[in-house]
């Protein structure tokens, strides 16, 4: 079956999570992904986390491309559900370029493709599902789950060397949404906008905004926030005890 006669409502959906980056805004030490929340990988944590949901039958892992061996054995070390499998591959020098080579190793019954942050180890299943639902519901070739921003946010011109940096405006804040991940996305438009789209980009959505096709959002979680800062850390060890104590997780 080619992949527009396959119905999406039939799709089997994988997840890429691109785990690839140093991580230096954390501090010295190992890579983020490899750092340790309550004594597991962050990495191990996020992977988890897309394993939850049973809609997910693969997770595709994008590794430092020194380190594909040793992510290999942390799956050994760490398995997932038996109903999961994981695939190892190495990254590249940017984000999209890790993505990219997640996306080659995806087989050709996979139609719809989460991607996930490594650096977001604590993102609840019922986002997860929320994002694959809404993708295979059809509305929109791509999904992000989005919270409002606390912070006013600034349009400013950057300075590189901390002097005081001018304000260019003040967009409104109930119009701003910060993003998350898993983003979801329909396969073909993902790898269409990963082939087609260049320059600077932070997340994949803003890809297939790029095309001009239309990307939603479905509520996020507080939870499912990015570890970058030190302060980050003390925040997921934080969350993690209190589920420890509500859910005997
Ligand atoms: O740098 P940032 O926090 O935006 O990274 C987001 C995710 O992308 C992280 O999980 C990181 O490991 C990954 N990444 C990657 N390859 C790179 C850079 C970042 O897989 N070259």
């Amino acid at each position: 079956m080619t992949d527009a006669a396959r119905p999406v409502a039939l799709a089997r959906t994988a997840a890429v999570i691109p785990a690839a980056g140093r991580g230096v805004r954390l501090g010295p030490g190992a890579p983020k992904a490899l750092r340790t929340l309550g004594g597991t990988p962050i990495l191990i944590h996020a992977a988890r986390a897309m394993a939850a949901s049973r809609a997910v039958s693969l997770v595709v892992v994008v590794a430092p491309p020194d380190g594909v061996d040793g992510v290999k054995a942390l799956f050994d070390e760490y398995p997932l559900p038996e109903r999961t499998d994981v695939v190892v591959v190495a990254g590249g020098a940017e984000r999209q370029d890790s993505v990219r080579h997640g996306l080659a190793a995806l087989p050709d019954d996979v139609s719809v493709v989460l991607v996930h942050d490594a650096a977001r180890p604590l993102v609840p299943v019922d986002t997860v599902d929320a994002v694959i639902e809404a993708v295979r519901e059809g509305g929109a070739p791509a999904v992000v789950p989005a919270v409002p921003p606390a912070d006013t946010v600034k349009e400013v011109e950057p300075t590189a060397d901390g002097s005081p940096e001018r304000v260019l405006g003040t967009p409104v804040r109930a119009r701003l949404r910060a993003v998350q991940t898993p983003q979801g996305f329909d396969r073909a438009t993902l790898e269409r906008a990963h082939a087609e789209v260049t320059g600077e980009v932070t997340d994949d959505a803003s890809m297939v905004e790029r095309l001009g096709l239309p990307v939603v959002t479905v509520p996020g979680h507080e939870e499912a926030f990015k570890v970058t800062r030190p302060l980050d850390l003390v925040l997921a060890e934080a969350v993690l005890a209190r589920r420890r104590v509500t859910d005997g997780f």
